[in-house]
């Protein structure tokens, strides 16, 4: 058989992932996975990653993510699939999927230390998408998408210390940046997406410190 080129099975990938995430409103859309892919080229190529296994699994990474109805985050049947579809050899499959498995958020008190450079690669850069501008626009689109509140005063943040225990939650939006996204900053891997981390870091600060001081009238005239 003809030995297809890196290019060309990303290219392939990348379509059958975009046709999978195309109708998605809980902020896991099509164009987050670009942004997380584009994020990812920029920190592998600093980092020396072997570019290869961090392009396949952040386009892959969110297709079988506990988030999503029916996931199966043990046997990641949906970016199986797409590889073997893809006709990507046995080895590079597996070390596809072993990355995924290691870039989700599992709650803060839970650790999730990546064990490759690559796993660190993809991680960064589906954080720094959580986290900014962007990271806030796509935690209310989540929160919206699950029908929470956008904030409840009567309600405090929870810093989970299990997986079970984040996977359940039903909190309100902005418990979620306590809970999660201002906590991103310091879990970061590579030095790229350290440096990438801070302004988005500050943003979201400012963001929630103006969304307190408006809903409790103590914004200064
Ligand atoms: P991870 O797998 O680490 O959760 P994702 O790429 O799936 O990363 O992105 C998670 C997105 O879902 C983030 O933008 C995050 O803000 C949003 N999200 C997850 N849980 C909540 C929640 N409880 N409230 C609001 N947004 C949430
Ligand atoms: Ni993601």
């Amino acid at each position: 058989m003809e030995s297809i080129s890196s290019d060309e099975v990303i290219k392939n990938v990348a379509s059958k992932v975009k046709a999978f995430h195309d109708d998605d409103t809980t902020g896991h859309d099509w164009w987050h996975i670009w942004r997380v892919w584009n994020l990812a080229r920029r920190i592998g190529e600093r980092e020396d990653a072997n570019m290869l296994q961090v392009e396949l699994a952040a386009l892959l990474h969110d297709m079988d993510d506990h988030k999503m109805a029916h996931s199966d985050g043990e046997n990641l049947p949906n970016a199986r699939k797409v590889l073997l579809d893809c006709n990507v050899e046995h080895t590079l499959l597996d070390g596809v999927l072993t990355i995924i498995k290691q870039v989700s958020f599992k709650g803060a008190g839970v650790d999730t230390t990546p064990t490759s450079l690559e796993a660190c690669v993809v991680q960064d850069a589906d954080r720094l998408d959580a986290i900014g501008a962007i990271g806030i626009a796509r935690a209310f689109a989540y929160g919206g998408s699950k029908h929470r509140e956008l904030y409840n005063p009567n309600e405090g943040p929870n810093m989970h210390s299990t997986f079970a225990e984040y996977k359940k939650s039903k909190g309100n939006t902005l418990n979620h940046f306590y809970e999660k996204l201002l906590l991103l900053k310091d879990r970061l891997n590579t030095p790229a997406a350290q440096e990438l981390a801070i302004s988005r870091h500050s943003y979201m600060l400012g963001f929630v410190e103006q969304f307190l001081g408006e809903w409790n009238l103590d914004d200064k005239p």
